[in-house]
């Protein structure tokens, strides 16, 4: 992006600078700052509020006193703003996809398409927002009804992570928001312009002021505060594992419900009776998107020796025809990594795969672009024991195991604690329901390489986190259940 067009970028009123609280723009109380990097050239492009416990705690106070009056709007009157906030987001999506690109450094056409995803989220829960039914249970006594009504839990809090700065603010606040509920967010401090840009089209679209609010600074302060405020009854997080178990033990004291989506380790198998090239084109979407940084993306590929080296070729042919470079380059298919940490953390898993006799096919370095870019990767020969089919390796980096049977390729794929996705290709129908079956995850991509949509429900089993997000259980997570006896 050029100096001029980052200059009018900053100019738009979509990109604030301050947090959003109470329904007025603030700064940190200290005037403490967060500075924000572009990840494709390191170069500073804003900065935030660096705020606090202190500051974290009236965010929660004001959502829980716009809590009544907007539990008791009805369920239409929720539906229509949240569709009208999808609507400006549609009407703004250029921008916002800009924001997300200057920030998060993913390909612009891919910032477009988790606008419209991250949008998606509003109009379905403004749907679902009229369908929070209870029911009628026949009572064990002719004198007695029994009946079960669903209630917003109260004020939640949200702490989203910077691989998807504006649909994973949507997916909560969505259902948080449909359901009655407020909210706080705490979105990562790598990409806060996405949730504040969000935050003055919720203005914009009629959310009344304390309903939705934007708090950016110490993680540690805000999510300490958000577990330790007797008035968040709901948290939501994603991210790691690690800080999944932290927030889960800090949570236990106020016995706060908790959706938590964590880390994942995806296998995707390519069975013999595959078709290759399909295969090969979900392999890239599942592989690459958000340059592997995607909490769903594939960590481990095992393919059956009787295609294995015909998938390979394919492969290896794709991998070699991506363009890396600035998001802002309409020609990028994959872009840089957010940060240092991330680059290394690949590069490790690669040299420790190599160390230990994988073959390195393509990539597998740094490239001369900057500092955050790494050469889309392909690995063959990967051993289960290696680093990289361990640990997720959020990079752009394919590891490709071969396998003998079905029930090894199960065996394997299993053999993780995590299980948020899973993906395989086969054409027959009978290991199709089999292999679903079997698979220790909370989605499988069967012959499909994205799984991610609103209406459906997202999360994992394991160590990849509680509760789903989307869906009709979206809305569920965010409801308390109540139960009548009339007598
Ligand atoms: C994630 O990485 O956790 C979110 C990806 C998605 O919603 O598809």
């Amino acid at each position: 992006m050029n100096k001029e067009a980052l200059a009018d970028l900053r100019d738009n009123p979509l990109f604030r600078q301050q947090c959003f609280v109470d329904g007025e723009w603030a700064d940190a109380d200290s005037g403490a700052v967060l500075q924000v990097d572009n990840p494709a050239n390191r170069e500073f492009i804003g900065q935030v509020p660096r705020m606090g416990q202190a500051e974290a705690q009236r965010a929660i106070e004001a959502a829980n006193c716009s809590l009544p009056a907007w539990r008791e709007q009805t369920a239409e009157a929720r539906g229509a703003i949240l569709y009208r906030w999808h609507q400006l987001m549609l009407a703004h999506q250029e921008t916002l996809a800009a924001i997300m690109t200057l920030e998060q450094g993913k390909p612009l056409a891919e910032s477009l398409g988790e606008i419209k995803y991250a949008a998606s989220f509003f109009k379905w829960f403004a749907e679902e927002s009229r369908r929070a039914y209870g029911r009628t249970i026949p009572a064990a006594n002719s004198d007695q009804r029994i009946v079960v009504i669903k209630q917003p839990i109260g004020v939640a809090a949200a702490i989203t992570p910077w691989n998807f700065p504006s649909s994973m603010i949507t997916r909560k606040a969505g259902a948080a928001l449909a359901a009655g509920c407020t909210m706080v967010v705490k979105p990562a401090s790598a990409t806060p312009f996405s949730a504040l840009a969000l935050a003055e089209l919720a203005h914009q679209a009629g959310v009344p002021r304390g309903v939705f609010n934007v708090v950016t600074g110490s993680a540690r302060e805000i999510a300490g505060e958000m577990t330790g405020n007797p008035l968040v009854r709901k948290v939501s997080f994603t991210g790691s594992t690690e800080v999944g178990s932290v927030l889960m033990r800090e949570a236990a004291s106020n016995v706060q419900k908790l959706s938590l989506e964590l880390g994942g380790n995806a296998p995707f198998i390519v069975f013999e009776d595959a078709d290759l090239d399909a295969a090969v084109e979900g392999a890239i979407a599942a592989k690459f998107r958000n340059t592997g940084q995607t909490c769903v993306c594939v960590n481990r590929f095992y393919v059956q020796d009787a295609v294995h080296d015909a998938f390979v070729e394919k492969l290896k042919k794709r991998i070699e025809s991506m363009h890396l470079g600035d998001g802002f380059d309409p020609q990028s298919d994959v872009a840089p990594l957010i940060n240092q940490e991330a680059v290394d953390k690949v590069l490790s898993h690669v040299d420790d795969a190599v160390g230990q006799g994988a073959s390195l096919v393509s990539g597998g370095k740094p490239d001369t672009r900057g500092d955050n870019y790494v050469l889309p990767t392909l690995l063959t020969g990967v051993r289960q024991s290696m680093q990289i089919m361990r640990e997720e390796t959020f990079g752009p980096v394919v590891a490709v195991s071969r396998f003998a049977t079905e029930a090894e390729a199960i065996d394997w794929a299993n053999d993780t604690p995590f299980g948020l996705a899973a993906y395989f290709y086969s054409e027959n129908v009978h290991r199709v329901w089999r292999v679903a079956e079997a698979i220790e995850a909370g989605m499988v991509g069967i012959n499909a390489g994205l799984i991610s949509n609103a209406a459906a429900p997202f999360g994992g089993v394991k160590s990849s986190g509680l509760g789903r997000e989307g869906g009709v259980e979206g809305l569920e997570e965010y409801l308390e259940t109540k139960y009548l006896l009339m007598g």
